[in-house]
């Protein structure tokens, strides 16, 4: 085995030469990195068994290989040249079809291909945060999303989330304490990461008054709503509100698909698409072409519902696989949140297992071979340290309970020790 280490992001190592540092700019001390992508590399590194319950990502028999394989060895002339900025029409036609078979109609004149979710949220912040300007976002919350506002310099505002979701009749408060209102509103309001919440109908009416108060967007990033494994579905901003201008929804085939191919998209505003295709043209000129046809390849097979219906089932048996678990190994020990879809579940540590570091237990849990997210790293004032988020999408319900097992043995040894990954 080697050495287990932290999530923490290393320190820059520089340029190896003598001589001054070259001049940067005051936006580098906004670049905070991201611990979840990290675990990435760091778990590449590690060499003995190891139970996933970090990254948020599919495993490798969940991706349709076998289809993607046989798209790209399909000749095509054309497509391994540049590509116009706002897509390849093929991709937007079977991407508009698809929106209107499930309900959400959408107008290839809102659409914009972008390079993952994670390309479409920082066009979004893009356009909308000056150096100062404040964005609400969820506590705890997908830190990646937010780490685009602060790369634009944005003051951030958290709100608290409970199992509906943001709590939204906080905000009125918190903004008047904060002393400005907010510029944008950042929200994953289905099976959020990292808590699998799902925000209430009437906490989406309400989001939705206060964004007209406040005149301020609704950035609604949602790459986990096709995953509804549970329960009825709830309505979506656009649904509540068609063709309003402050809504940017930020959608990515990353969860449903795989996250490799890094195709999204962005549905916004016609006239905030032509700005956005702007911010695209001195990023990226146009995402993959290939990566393109392949998607519009798979789409156009009309392979897509029967998958993600597969997907579903897997996840429901997964999510109900790590909730009996943490029943039987935890009982009372821990709370965990109860997810109708998506990927993840919120675990906080309770009883004897409270005064646990989640950070600090992070090498232990690895050397009993299992991974996590620690908690502080899904808020951008790093509170959280008794809570961890699970993601039950990537090991079978087997290894899971394997997981789950080695979690335990991992908190058992930090308590026995009383200092060692204890706060
Ligand atoms: C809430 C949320 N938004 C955006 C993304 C980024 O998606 P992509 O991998 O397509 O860039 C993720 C991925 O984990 C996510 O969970």
């Amino acid at each position: 085995m080697n050495h287990p280490s932290t999530l923490a992001t290393p320190p820059p190592t520089g340029s190896g030469r003598a001589g001054p540092a070259p001049r940067l700019s005051t936006r580098v001390d906004q670049l905070h990195g991201s611990v979840i992508d990290s675990s990435t590399s760091l778990l590449a590194s590690q060499t003995h068994d190891i139970v996933r319950f970090a990254m948020g990502a599919p495993n490798a028999e969940l991706i349709p290989e076998a289809d993607f394989a046989r798209l790209f060895s399909t000749p095509a002339a054309g497509r391994f040249d540049y590509g116009a900025t706002e897509g390849e029409p093929a991709l937007i036609r079977e991407l508009t079809a698809m929106l209107a078979r499930q309900g959400a109609a959408s107008d290839p004149g809102r659409i914009l291909i972008t390079t993952g979710g994670m390309q479409g949220l920082d066009i979004a912040f893009k356009l909308l945060i000056d150096a100062g300007d404040t964005v609400v976002v969820e506590a705890p919350t997908y830190t990646n999303g937010i780490g685009t506002a602060q790369s634009y310099q944005a003051r951030i505002l958290e709100a608290p989330v409970d199992e509906h979701g943001m709590i939204v009749e906080d905000l009125p408060r918190l903004v008047a304490e904060h002393g400005r209102t907010p510029k944008a509103i950042y929200t994953v309001p289905n099976f959020q990461n990292p808590s699998g919440t799902t925000m209430s109908l009437e906490r989406r009416r309400e989001l939705l008054r206060l964004a007209e108060e406040w005149d301020a967007v609704i950035i609604d990033d949602d790459p986990y709503g096709m995953l509804r494994f549970e329960g009825e579905d709830v309505p979506g901003f656009v649904a509540l509100s068609p063709g309003n201008p402050r809504i940017i929804q930020v959608r990515t085939f990353s969860k449903v698909l795989a996250p490799g191919l890094r195709i999204g998209w962005l549905d916004l505003d016609p006239g905030l698409r032509r700005l956005a295709i702007n911010a695209k043209q001195s990023m990226d000129t146009c995402t993959s072409v290939p990566m393109q046809h392949v998607v519009a390849d798979y789409l156009g097979e009309g392979a897509l519902d029967a998958h993600v219906a597969r997907l579903r089932g897997v996840y429901r048996e997964r999510k109900r696989a790590l909730r009996s678990s943490l029943d039987e190994l935890f009982g009372g020990e821990v709370d965990a949140t109860d997810p109708e879809g998506g990927f993840f579940l919120w675990l906080t540590l309770r009883g004897r297992y409270a005064e646990v570091d989640a950070e600090a237990l992070f090498p232990t849990a690895l050397r009993h071979g299992v991974a996590y997210i620690p908690g502080p790293a899904f808020t951008a004032s790093g509170t959280f340290r008794d809570a961890l988020r699970l993601c039950f999408a990537t090991s079978s319900p087997a290894r899971i309970h394997e997981g789950a097992t080695r979690l335990r043995a991992a908190l058992d040894e930090a308590v026995r020790a009383g200092g060692g990954g204890s706060r």
